[in-house]
């Protein structure tokens, strides 16, 4: 966390609001940089990206335009651009029944509820099938829409009106279409068809059927690349001693699917299948309740019962089973906003609120791009530059003459991945920071300007960051700036604009507060017994013309300790002010299994490569650590000394872990360019 006090006065003199004015006149331009010089402009390239690689067939990468087009339709036909005006996405999807993901996807109540209660207003929906039997496909997808819809009322009307099925198969549609399904193909995470794949030694050819892993966050296991003897265990439910070593062939009924795994599991399977029973669809398996506080080592997938399977175990024929994921065109494509081309990630579980997050994405994005395109002074650090290794990514930059004038300072920052495809993009979620030194004699030279968490593979993150206390760390005419992960971290492609502008209060310059001087604080650390005993009150005078005083801080936990501080744990956070005044900050969504995709209407990136869904404590991945700021002007004596002292407490305790303690990250500051932080 970046902690600091930062004083905002009045700018109230003649020649102030004069100076004022002066700003608005040179600076306050529409849109795009007038601030930079360009030789500043020039001084900041650095390794620039590489020249962008196709993937095979150009025209049709992420981010490329969508042409029109049009499609036959169960109502008629939808043509793209809608013939309305308005901010609308479109997300494209084909399903194959020839994969058990999707038909979950499309036979869940749940998922369905999701699609009806969740998709935006913005998004349209076109549904594809990759097969031969499109047109019987659409109509058994469309009464499963409908089945869901009228149980919801005028939300459930509402919607069928922006779901639009395409009874002509994917091959056979004489558009673009295909080309980019194809192209995008996918082998894995839910993409792609998973199979198992069944020998008995009387049997000719191998039985290959579609399968669907139990969901990813109870079990475990992982299917290896070796051969599996499958033996029967009739419904699971009870322990089996004879699947010792073994894949156990379970049937679903009986009892719940963790009774069934965790019997299996006791009588030493090394794996379990559990067969929908005839005319049933495949589920998700998942944990219920306090089931979920176990978690089971053995790898389990759902798939169809299979009477050729049955039989030979039933009359003693070894049966082995291996595993395989095929791969297919993509499931998944969207046309964004801006009508550009868009992946649309890794869907988890099959569930349709992975295509509601990411039409809400390109809801936070419309939004984004306006914001962008308020007045305001912007000069460009990076642009499309290379972050990497113990460099990351740097920049000098020459500072507006005139800053004093601006009371506002915002970050527009975006990481993207080296290659146009998500596929090319860093696998894991690391801390990245912006750090600033404008004067190499002053204590806050590498004070830490900006934080955001890397998302998980996916390359489309942006962000806005109002960072307007720390304005007086920008106290000189040349800046220089770096932003980095750890160095170890998979490259990214960085993208930063300061923007300088005035804030939206009353119209009355002369009411303006500006921040005109900041005071360190506090720094972090190791989130351990000892952690409150590093941090000493700190006392302090209010400077003369200081109209307010304001507690700025910025902080994220990190690591996981037997209690999972400080990622996944709830901590609190105090600054007590003159020994009575108790200001805190409680980070609950560490508690919350959606904690952070419910933050992808601010920005949080959806559909990530990894966990992204859980709440962590400060921070999502894929999104920027918003700073906490408080008023503390009421709390202070302006004319005399004050004090203020930080703790932090895990549960209302001073954290004790008993192993592998882990840290909060307060302030950062960055001597010598050195960075202190490491991953997430
Ligand atoms: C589109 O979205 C932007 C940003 O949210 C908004 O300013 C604009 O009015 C919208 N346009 C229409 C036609 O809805
Ligand atoms: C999908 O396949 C399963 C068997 O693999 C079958 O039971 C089901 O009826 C099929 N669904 C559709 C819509 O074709
Ligand atoms: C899904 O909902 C339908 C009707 O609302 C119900 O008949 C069916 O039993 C439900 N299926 C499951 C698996 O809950
Ligand atoms: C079945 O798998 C077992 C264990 O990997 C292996 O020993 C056996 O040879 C396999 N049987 C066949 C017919 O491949
Ligand atoms: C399971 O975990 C939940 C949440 O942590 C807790 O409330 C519950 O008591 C636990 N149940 C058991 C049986 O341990
Ligand atoms: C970034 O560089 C590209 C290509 O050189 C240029 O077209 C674009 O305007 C630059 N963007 C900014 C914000 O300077
Ligand atoms: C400034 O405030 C007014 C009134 O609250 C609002 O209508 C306007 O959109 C705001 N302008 C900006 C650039 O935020
Ligand atoms: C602007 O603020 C000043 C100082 O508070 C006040 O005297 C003046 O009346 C205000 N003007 C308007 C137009 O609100
Ligand atoms: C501030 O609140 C915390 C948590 O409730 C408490 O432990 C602490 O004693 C409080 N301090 C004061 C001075 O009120």
């Amino acid at each position: 966390m970046t902690l600091c006090l930062s004083s905002l006065s009045c700018l109230s003199s003649l020649s102030a609001r004069t100076l004022v004015c002066l700003f608005f006149f040179c600076f306050t331009v529409n849109g795009h940089a007038e601030a930079a010089s360009p030789s500043a402009v020039e001084e900041l390239v650095l390794p620039r990206a590489h020249a962008r690689e196709r993937s095979g067939l150009s025209g049709f990468d992420p981010g490329d335009p969508a042409p029109h087009f049009r499609v036959k339709t169960l109502n008629g036909e939808f043509v793209y651009p809608l013939t309305e005006t308005g901010n609308y996405s479109v997300i494209i999807h084909a399903f194959t029944n020839k994969s058990a993901f999707l038909e979950c996807l499309w036979t869940s109540n749940s998922s369905l509820s999701d699609l009806i209660e969740f998709l935006p207003v913005s998004a349209e929906v076109l549904i594809l099938s990759l097969d031969d039997s499109a047109a019987r496909d659409v109509l058994w997808m469309r009464e499963q829409v409908y089945r869901v819809a009228s149980a919801k009322g005028h939300r459930g009307k509402e919607i069928l009106s922006r779901i639009h099925f395409c009874p002509i198969p994917v091959y056979a549609l004489g558009n673009w279409i295909p080309r980019v399904l194809y192209s995008w193909g996918c082998g894995g995470h839910n993409c792609g068809l998973a199979q198992a794949v069944f020998t008995s030694p009387d049997w000719n050819l191998p039985l290959i059927t579609k399968r669907l892993n139990a969901r990813y966050d109870w079990l475990n296991g992982r299917w290896e690349k070796v051969q599996y003897v499958v033996v029967g265990a009739g419904d699971g439910c009870e322990p089996f001693p004879a699947a010792e070593g073994a894949v156990a062939w379970v049937s679903e009924s009986g009892c719940s699917f963790f009774t069934k795994i965790k019997a299996m599991a006791d009588s030493k399977a090394v794996g379990v299948l559990v067969y929908a029973l005839p005319g049933n669809p495949i589920q998700d398996m998942q944990c219920a309740g306090d089931e979920c506080n176990t978690t089971l080592n053995i790898p389990a997938a759902m798939l169809h019962y299979e009477p050729a399977v049955a039989q030979a175990l039933s009359s003693g024929k070894p049966v082995n089973v291996t595993f395989q994921v095929t791969p297919s065109p993509n499931f998944f494509m969207a046309i964004d906003q801006q009508g550009a081309l868009a992946e649309m990630g890794w869907f988890l579980y099959p569930t349709f609120r992975f295509i509601s997050w990411q039409a809400e994405w390109f809801d936070f994005n419309a939004d984004l791009l306006e914001r962008v395109k308020r007045p305001a002074a912007v000069l460009p650090v990076f642009n499309n530059t290379l972050m990497h290794g113990e460099a990351g990514a740097q920049a000098v930059v020459q500072l507006p003459k005139d800053l004093l004038g601006f009371d506002v300072l915002e970050l527009d920052a975006a990481l993207s991945c080296p290659g146009r495809r998500d596929e090319t993009c860093a696998h894991w979620d690391h801390t990245v920071q912006l750090f600033i030194c404008c004067d190499h004699f002053s204590p806050h030279c590498n004070m830490e300007l900006g934080r955001w968490i890397t998302a998980f593979r996916r390359g489309t993150g942006r962000w806005l960051t109002d960072v307007s206390p720390l304005l007086p760390l920008l106290n000189s005419e040349r800046c220089a700036l770096v932003m980095k992960t750890p160095p170890w971290a998979m490259p990214w492609i960085t993208s930063l604009n300061l923007r300088f502008s005035h804030s939206n209060r009353s119209g009355n310059v002369s009411e303006k507060l500006y921040p005109f001087k900041m005071m360190f604080l506090y720094e972090g650390g190791t989130f351990d017994k000892d952690y409150n005993s590093r941090f000493q009150e700190i006392r302090f005078t209010v400077p003369p013309s200081t109209k307010k005083v304001e507690l700025y801080a910025v902080i994220t936990g990190h690591g996981s300790d037997n209690n999972n501080c400080g990622e996944f744990c709830v901590t609190s956070h105090f600054f007590l002010v003159n020994g009575i005044h108790n200001n805190s900050l409680t980070f609950h969504s560490p508690d919350l299994p959606l904690g952070c995709a419910m933050r992808v209407g601010e920005g949080a990136v959806p559909n990530e490569h990894g966990t992204w869904l859980y709440g962590r404590a400060g921070w999502c991945d894929g999104l920027q650590v918003d700073p906490w700021r408080v008023d503390l002007t009421p709390q202070l004596d302006l004319s005399t000394s004050n004090t203020i002292l930080y703790f932090g407490l895990y549960e209302g305790r001073n954290p004790s872990p008993t192993r592998d303690p882990g840290y909060i990250i307060i302030l950062l500051s960055s001597p010598e360019g050195v960075v202190l932080s490491t991953s997430s």
